[in-house]
């Protein structure tokens, strides 16, 4: 096929993209858009701040540009995020113990039931762990309300929208190594106890190179018996036609890898200001990178 999202429906996967609501006026993107995804992603539409900027007053019209795009456009949209300790509204922010709980827990059951029927994964919980080498949670208020927040997260999303995936997303987690171990632990506890789950998101903000356990990572989880996604690849520096390559391979050879999303279409989209990851230059041509990935799929 001649395309990244036609490339990857012949192998049972989708191929995607995170977009701004704010450029779908920029025919550049928007052509790219439609023509090579099968999948969206809100950079940053469906985020806590975005969603309820006041305690219990939602707003969902950036949001719903993207889902009405999307599905105008054909694409279904991955959902992120419902539980993060970053982007949080201001009022969130200050709060701490049962009330940033509950304030939690009536945010995933809003959002969730709002967009109910129409993601296909959503990104329960976000970067819950720590980058210390050791496994441990990442300190943070949602922590703080109790070691259980996760699972009490994922049971209130599954009661909101029961056809949606399930995911834990997070980042440094993409080889095998203390932090993904933890990630892992997480989540063979939840499966062994009944605590729903479907997914887990490997971000995979690489730099230069895929891990060499990259694959070997992928496959221990999905044989957890959860799917495998990544979620927000992109890849700085040299050897980004190898890595992109590798990346790609290593979600092929694991049959619960069900796709793979691409955080942002052109190098000028990136959050990764000046480092070019994408797979489309500024002016929206595609790079080599691009010609490797769709000619790997
Ligand atoms: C980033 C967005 O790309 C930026 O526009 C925003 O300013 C900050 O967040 N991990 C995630 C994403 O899960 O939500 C982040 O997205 C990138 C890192």
């Amino acid at each position: 096929a001649t395309t990244l999202g036609a490339s990857a429906a012949a192998r049972n996967r989708y191929f995607g993209a995170a977009i701004a609501a704010s450029k779908l006026g920029d025919s550049t993107y928007t052509t790219i858009l439609k023509r090579e995804f099968t999948s969206v992603t809100a950079e940053n539409e469906m985020k806590w701040d975005a969603t309820e900027p006041s305690r219990g007053v939602f707003s969902y019209t950036a949001g719903d540009r993207i889902l009405n795009q999307a599905q105008a456009n054909g694409q279904k949209v991955r959902g992120h995020a419902l539980a993060w300790h970053s982007q949080m509204p201001g009022w969130a922010q200050a709060l701490s113990g049962s009330t940033l709980r509950s304030a939690m827990l009536n945010h995933i059951t809003q959002v969730a039931t709002h967009y109910k029927g129409k993601i296909h994964s959503w990104d329960v919980v976000n970067e819950a762990f720590a980058d210390d080498g050791r496994g441990s949670r990442r300190d943070s208020s949602l922590q703080r309300t109790g070691n259980d927040w996760i699972e009490a997260a994922f049971k209130a999303a599954r009661a909101a929208d029961p056809g949606a995936k399930l995911c834990y997303n997070d980042y440094n987690t993409d080889g095998v190594n203390a932090k993904s171990t933890a990630v892992y632990t997480m989540v063979k506890d939840f499966k062994a106890r009944g605590v729903p789950i479907d997914c887990v998101g490997f971000q995979s903000h690489l730099t230069d190179n895929a891990p060499a356990d990259y694959q070997a990572n992928l496959q221990r989880f999905a044989d957890l018996g959860v799917d495998v996604q990544i979620t927000e690849l992109d890849i700085a520096g040299n050897n980004q036609t190898a890595a992109y390559t590798a990346v790609t391979k290593a979600c092929l050879a694991v049959s619960r890898c069900t796709g793979i999303t691409v955080w942002g279409i052109r190098d000028s989209d990136s959050w990764r200001t000046g480092t070019n990851p994408l797979l489309f230059d500024a002016s929206g041509n595609k790079k080599a990178a691009y010609t490797a990935v769709l000619n790997t799929l």
